[in-house]
């Protein structure tokens, strides 16, 4: 493959050689999952006593982070999204957000966060090249966020929804959908896209850590059925590279998103990679690992070996989440947390 694109700085020229896929995805998108962690226990994420947690050492370093996103903005990538567990409740996070602040070839950072402890730091974010934030809320109702998650938290969640969306930061809402326990909120979910200028996103559960059998999960096109029941006006709008099949009608402030994760319609144009906490490279979310970035930097290998490593694992990328899960057996064994999302 010819190096492609020149990015020039000040002080030097560099030559992007960009991933691409065997069938023509450019990847540009890093999922990174900051920790396994996480202050809240959402039912369809993980078990009331939560899941066996990494120790420090097997976990990346912020430095290696640091160095692993450098290597993928040589390789072509300009977005990057901090997952978790809960991105805030590791320590020196916020530290962290403002390093990789500083790394030009990164045109935008995103994170998705529970919105939990973020109230100190939405006031910074308005700072950094934030893209979006996507905030997990899987209930408007104060008692059935508590039975979802497992804790307390929705009114500070929803105070901190509201900080965010006044400071202007670009903000959307996850709701996974779970049949017969917040599947009746759709509609007021919905109200939310037409009020404030957000995206509202219904996901697809998806049975990582157990979750209900197929024929019980609501799918993608059920719950387009329900949405378009209450707003019959709704127009579609799609976005190049978007997990979320996209909604909105004139009086509407924002939009509505679907995402069929589980359904996995929107494979064929997916350009993204992760990185999970204890540094397994991912080329997609349904595959096992495509190599151990973290041994790769503990061994003392040169970043220009370690490209070598990423560009071999995106040679060999599956076609889609099918093919993945094909190859891999021990996938729905674990929490999105130890994933990323
Ligand atoms: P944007 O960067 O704003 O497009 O967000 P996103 O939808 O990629 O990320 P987010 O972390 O908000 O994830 C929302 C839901 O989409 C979660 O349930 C993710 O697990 C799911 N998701 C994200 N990326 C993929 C993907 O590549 N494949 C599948 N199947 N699901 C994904
Ligand atoms: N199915 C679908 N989405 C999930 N998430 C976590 N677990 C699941 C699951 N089993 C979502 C969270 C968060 C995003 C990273 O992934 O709600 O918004
Ligand atoms: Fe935590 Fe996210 Fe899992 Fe909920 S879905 S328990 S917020 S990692």
């Amino acid at each position: 493959m010819q190096p492609a694109v020149l990015n020039s700085t000040a002080q030097s020229t560099k030559i992007i050689s960009p991933l691409i896929d065997p069938f023509g995805r450019k990847m540009d998108y890093l999922r990174l999952a900051i920790t396994d962690r996480c202050n809240l226990r959402c039912q369809y994420c993980m078990p009331a006593e939560g899941i066996p947690l990494k120790s420090h050492d097997t976990i990346l370093r912020f430095e290696e982070m640091e160095r692993l996103i450098r290597i993928f903005t040589n390789l072509g990538v300009k977005k990057i999204r901090l997952t978790g567990g809960e991105p805030f409740v590791r320590k020196g996070s916020l530290e962290f957000l403002k390093k990789i602040n500083e790394i030009e070839a990164l045109q935008s950072i995103n994170i998705t966060t529970n919105a939990v402890l973020i109230d100190d730091v939405l006031d910074h974010l308005r700072k950094l090249k934030i893209g979006s934030l996507n905030i997990s809320i899987d209930s408007l109702q104060k008692e059935r966020f508590a039975q979802i998650t497992r804790r307390d938290d929705f009114d500070v969640v929803w105070a901190n929804i509201q900080k965010a969306v006044k400071l202007n930061l670009t903000v959307k809402l996850n709701t996974v959908v779970l049949a017969g326990i917040n599947d009746d909120e759709i509609k007021d979910f919905c109200f939310l896209a037409k009020e404030w200028p957000i995206e509202v996103r219904f996901i697809e559960q998806m049975p990582f850590s157990g979750g209900p059998p197929e024929e019980k999960i609501l799918s993608a096109d059920q719950i387009i059925g329900r949405i378009k029941n209450s707003f019959p006006n709704l127009v579609e709008n799609q976005l190049p590279n978007s997990t979320a099949r996209l909604f909105s009608q004139v009086d509407f402030m924002g939009k509505i998103g679907v995402i069929a994760g589980y359904s996995r319609t929107f494979c064929s144009s997916c350009n993204r990679l992760r990185i999970t906490p204890d540094g397994q490279l991912k080329t997609c979310l349904y595959d096992q690992s495509a190599g151990n970035l973290k041994s790769l930097l503990r061994q003392g290998l040169s970043d220009l070996e370690i490209e070598k490593a990423i560009k071999q694992a995106v040679n060999n990328r599956a076609e889609d989440g099918f093919e993945s899960e094909r190859r891999t057996n021990r996938l729905y064994n674990l929490s999105m947390a130890q994933i990323g999302g």
